[in-house]
């Protein structure tokens, strides 16, 4: 699957693309069949939310999971990436944010490439993020939230965040988000039938199954899950092979170590079950929770 003219164009003036519906229901069924075994290992790779039980985040998957793993290697998902950075890609990053009914906590504004460039040392934003809804994602659970266009200022200022949730993150401050979401268009406003028309915040929803791409660089937050409904996602982050990290100083099961480009599987994979290696299938190797400040000399 490749993208057209009209979408590259779409994705460089917006900062995200998004794709409704893009998996099917069986597909995804496959996938969120795998995730109360996941959700219940007592592992480092499993952040619960702040004073509950309930899972934030479950890192790697993709190493522990037969369908997560093709998922990792999915055509739908890896070529419109590779399109849009033109070249092979790694994976960066690998998580299924849970965002459960009535617990799910907020995930404050910010930028991903802050956090990739600060800690791991990535050079540029040649990085991409991509959500795959396994819930129907609607206004009551929790949507991400984007301001368009914001991907093209760059790197912007924020601050260490070690307190508001349990997951550190480097966060912007509400002064900026308020000027950037004026720039993007305001508060927007309601067309002649009382329809909301977005300005400048936008949050894509749809089926489980909907596919969202998103720049690095493009500031997101979501509110929390007040709602009876999870909004369970993949949030799949793959960067351009010679953009790879430059220092393990978070944990590999965080941010990866393996620069080998991804091979698609075929685009039936999830249904037909084709085989994939699961390296960290009988646990994490203690080299996993190993980290450094030394940085590594190019290698691309
Ligand atoms: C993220 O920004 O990494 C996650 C946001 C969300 O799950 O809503
Ligand atoms: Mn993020």
């Amino acid at each position: 699957m490749h993208l057209s003219p009209d979408q590259k164009a779409a994705f460089e003036r917006d900062g995200y693309l998004f794709f409704p519906g893009h998996f099917s229901a069986a597909e995804i069924a496959l996938l969120n069949a795998e995730v109360p075994a996941l959700y219940a290992r007592r592992e480092a790779c499993n952040v619960r939310e702040k004073g509950s039980d309930a899972v934030r985040t479950n890192f790697a998957a993709h190493l522990v999971s037969a369908p997560f793993a093709r998922l990792a290697r999915h055509p739908r998902m890896v070529l419109p990436v590779q399109d849009l950075l033109g070249e092979p890609l790694y994976m960066h990053q690998f998580k299924i944010n849970g965002k459960m009914a009535f617990e799910g906590d907020v995930w404050q504004w910010h930028q991903d490439f802050g956090t990739w460039t600060n800690d791991d040392l990535m050079p540029a934003p040649r990085a991409m993020n991509i959500a795959v809804y396994l819930d129907d994602v609607n206004e009551f659970n929790g949507p991400l939230m984007l301001i368009p266009g914001s991907h093209k200022l760059g790197v912007l200022e924020a601050g260490h965040d070690l307190k508001t949730t349990s997951y550190p993150l480097w966060t912007i401050d509400n002064a900026l988000i308020a000027r950037l979401v004026e720039r993007a268009g305001g508060p927007g406003g309601f067309d002649a039938a009382g329809c909301y028309v977005p300005g400048g915040i936008v949050a894509p929803k749809g089926p489980a199954g909907s596919m969202l791409v998103f720049h690095s660089c493009l500031v997101h937050a979501s509110t929390s899950n007040l709602s009876p409904w999870n909004r369970v996602s993949v949030y799949l982050s793959l960067c351009a092979v010679s953009n790879h990290i430059r220092r393990f100083k978070r944990p590999e099961y965080i941010a990866h170590r393996d620069f080998t480009p991804i091979e698609c599987l075929p685009d039936d994979c999830l249904l037909r079950q084709s085989p994939v290696e699961l390296p960290w299938a009988q646990g994490m190797p203690a080299s996993a929770l190993q980290t450094s400040l030394e940085e590594l000399v190019a290698t691309a």
